[in-house]
């Protein structure tokens, strides 16, 4: 029987690799790992990565099992999904992966100047409406450029067109360096494409069933420059707006 989202809370009370922080416990006071994650809870000195909106984390514990000298950590608000990929990492006594609990919009406060090298963004929500509310947003990107080292690789896997078409025209608008970009993943028979092709997430498997493609991009993200939003007008996800009962379906699976 699946456990309740109480006994998930309690859970992660207890889980050593699971940080707690949502902004307003955090507003006040500094995170003392900052800059530190490496050697006072990975204990070693191998490369960051980071999954933002990770939901149950398959990106960061997958990932994590296939490259035990990089070190994975991954983000969300929503506990309760967390817990999936936290109990995992800890039942399987994974070391190269914590959980952050938190407002992404603050993420810069845990992570210091080029503490991390590459981050996932997997089936973030497109936020049709509210651009600044994009993962791939200048808001965020400036954000990212704050702990990213120079030129880190930033990785978008999505279901969205809307969402992949916005951040396809941020990359291209603001030159950065584009190493893969697909609109069909599974299409894909270049060997670089496999690392990406390789994991589903949860949201994945979900739109996958529905018969969409699953867009996926591959850029760097340099210190210097400034960020500009594209001006363009994008159509919109039918399928989000259009489906309420499909969407509530994904909705209340927490
Ligand atoms: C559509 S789900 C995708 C989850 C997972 N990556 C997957 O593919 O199954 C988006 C996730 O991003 C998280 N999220 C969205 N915006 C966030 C924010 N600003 N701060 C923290 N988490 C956020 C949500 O809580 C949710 O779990």
């Amino acid at each position: 029987m699946s456990k309740g989202k109480l006994a998930k809370f309690a859970d992660m009370e207890t889980y050593e690799n699971v940080f707690q922080y949502p902004y307003s416990v955090v507003s006040d006071v500094p995170f003392a790992m900052r800059g530190h994650w490496r050697e006072q809870y990975f204990k070693n000195n191998n490369p960051i990565v980071l999954e933002l909106g990770c939901g149950k984390g398959e990106y960061t514990v997958g990932l994590a099992k296939r490259y035990p000298q990089i070190n994975f950590i991954g983000v969300d608000i929503k506990g309760a999904r967390m817990w999936t990929g936290a109990t995992q990492a800890t039942q399987e006594g994974l070391k190269n992966v914590a959980f952050l609990r938190t407002n992404i919009e603050i993420i810069d406060r845990f992570f210091a100047p080029d503490e991390v090298q590459e981050i996932w963004l997997t089936f973030s929500d497109p936020q049709m409406k509210n651009p600044r509310k994009r993962l791939s947003s200048t808001y965020f990107l400036e954000r990212y450029r704050r702990f990213l080292t120079d030129n880190g690789i930033i990785h978008l896997k999505t279901d969205s067109n809307f969402l992949a078409t916005y951040t396809n025209y941020m990359v291209d608008h603001n030159h950065l360096p584009v190493d893969l970009r697909t609109d069909d993943l599974y299409k894909q028979e270049n060997q670089a494409f496999a690392e990406a092709a390789s994991i589903q997430t949860y949201y994945e498997s979900m739109w996958l069933a529905r018969g969409l493609n699953i867009k996926y991009l591959k850029f760097h993200l340099p210190h210097e420059g400034a960020l500009e939003e594209p001006n363009v007008e994008i159509e919109l996800d039918d399928y989000r707006s259009y489906h309420r009962s499909k969407r509530s379906s994904l909705e209340t699976a927490k």
